[in-house]
This record gives structure tokens, C-alpha cells and sequence, in this order.
């Protein structure tokens, strides 16, 4: 049983970035957040691929970063190790994964536990895991979108933050799809960790709450535009 994890607001919200791509959503939380306008500061950004096009992105703001190769540890309790005492270094509230491309030990998601963010490219509970929109447009559904969760250690099931709804058009194909839902991430990974970083965001027992409300099984919907 965890009790609801209470930010402590009198510094700033501290955010490690873990990516292992192109860092779109990366680019969206600089764009948002490191204007200095709110609580929440990137302070670094780790990736577990040194050709990782968002390290680029984050020297370019000034952020620092750090690779952490996977490929140099014997399995995945040692490199979550050396992962979680290198993320410690920085003393981040929060840690936000950002297409980060491992799947975490169960040591290092309760070491975050209520501080760890994904988020992932389909309505969950559907379609966890990778191809999710040709997996939309194979099952022909009218609606596809994103979600943000606090992670847990079931994989992709977490409770819900913010989900985005897309609408799936006629001539979609996985690019077109991943086109509009990946605008649409950027919109709402960023909200959420605004309002982590606010402290009106926390995981309670049963779920996220945001501004002292359990915010439900599907979190925030923002319907299809
Ligand atoms: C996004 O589609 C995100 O949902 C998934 O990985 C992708 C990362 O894209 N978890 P980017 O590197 O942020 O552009």
C-alpha cells in the first residue's frame, strides 16, 4: 500500500528526461516548460543510444545529458542500477520517459513509484506495446489517440493521466496516423508535467488524482479536434 506521493513545492520541479530516439516529445516539453514560466526545469537528459537524435535537441537548449549504454551491463537489474544512481545524481521529482526504449526492472519503477511518467501512442488500455497504429488501422477503428500514465510495473498499465483522441481518416496509413497522434503527444506530455510540477497532479492509491480529484479510469480526455 503507497500512500499519495506529496510534492514538494518550495523548489523547482527537477525533470529527468530518458529517451532513446528522435525526441519529438522532448522538443515539446523545452518548448513548453524551459521558458522558466512555470515550476518544471529539465535539469538532464540520459539516453541508453549515444546516436539518439534528442541529445542533440537538449545540448542545443543547454541541457545537460549523459549516455548510459545498455549494451555494457550484464542484464537489466545491473543497468537499472548504474541507471537509477546516475537519474539520482541529478535529484529530479520527477522522470519522465520520452520514447525511452526498455522495459524497466520492477526495482526501478518502485524506486520511482508516483514520479515516473510515459506515455505511450494509442487510447490504453489498448493496443499496449509497439505498432499501435498499424494495428488501429488493421482493426478499422474510427478513433486511435495517446495517453500519459504513471508507471507501474505492469507494462504500459499504469494508471491513467491525459489521453488524447484522434480520429482515423479514410486514407490513413501508419504515417499519416502517427503524424497526428504524435502533435497530439505534444500537446499533452507537456501538460501533464506542468501539473506535476504544480503539485496538482499525484498517483493516489486507487489512481491519479489531479487537484485533490481521483481523475478516473480513462484520466483527463481531450476529445478529437
Ligand atoms: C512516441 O510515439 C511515444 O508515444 C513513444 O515513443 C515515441 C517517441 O517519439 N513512447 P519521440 O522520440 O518523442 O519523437
Amino acid at each position: 500500500m503507497h500512500e499519495v506521493v506529496k510534492p514538494d513545492l518550495r523548489r523547482p520541479c527537477d525533470v529527468v528526461v530518458l529517451l532513446s530516439g528522435a525526441g519529438g516529445n522532448l522538443q515539446a516539453m523545452i518548448d513548453s516548460l524551459q521558458d522558466g514560466s512555470g515550476p518544471g526545469r529539465i535539469r538532464a537528459v540520459i539516453s541508453n543510444r549515444a546516436d539518439a537524435y534528442g541529445l542533440e535537441r537538449a545540448k542545443s537548449a543547454g541541457i545537460e545529458t549523459r549516455v548510459l549504454d545498455h549494451k555494457v551491463y550484464e542484464g537489466r537489474e545491473a543497468f537499472d542500477t548504474a541507471l537509477i544512481e546516475l537519474i539520482d545524481t541529478f535529484t529530479p521529482k520527477l522522470v519522465v520517459l520520452a520514447g525511452f526504449m526498455r522495459i524497466l526492472t520492477p526495482g526501478f519503477v518502485r524506486h520511482y513509484h508516483g514520479r515516473l511518467l510515459n506515455i505511450h501512442p494509442s487510447l490504453l488500455p489498448l493496443y499496449k506495446g509497439l505498432h499501435t497504429h498499424q494495428r488501429v488501422l488493421e482493426s478499422g477503428d474510427a478513433e486511435h489517440g495517446c495517453s500519459v500514465h504513471f508507471v507501474t510495473e505492469e507494462l504500459d498499465g499504469g494508471p491513467l493521466v491525459v489521453q488524447a483522441v484522434v480520429s482515423v481518416e479514410l486514407h490513413d496509413t501508419p504515417a499519416t496516423l502517427a503524424q497526428r497522434v504524435h502533435a497530439r503527444e505534444h500537446l499533452i506530455y507537456p501538460l501533464a508535467i506542468r501539473w506535476f510540477a504544480e503539485g496538482r497532479l499525484a498517483l493516489g492509491e486507487h489512481g491519479a488524482i489531479l487537484d485533490g480529484q481521483p481523475l478516473g479510469p480513462s484520466g483527463h480526455l481531450i476529445p478529437a479536434i
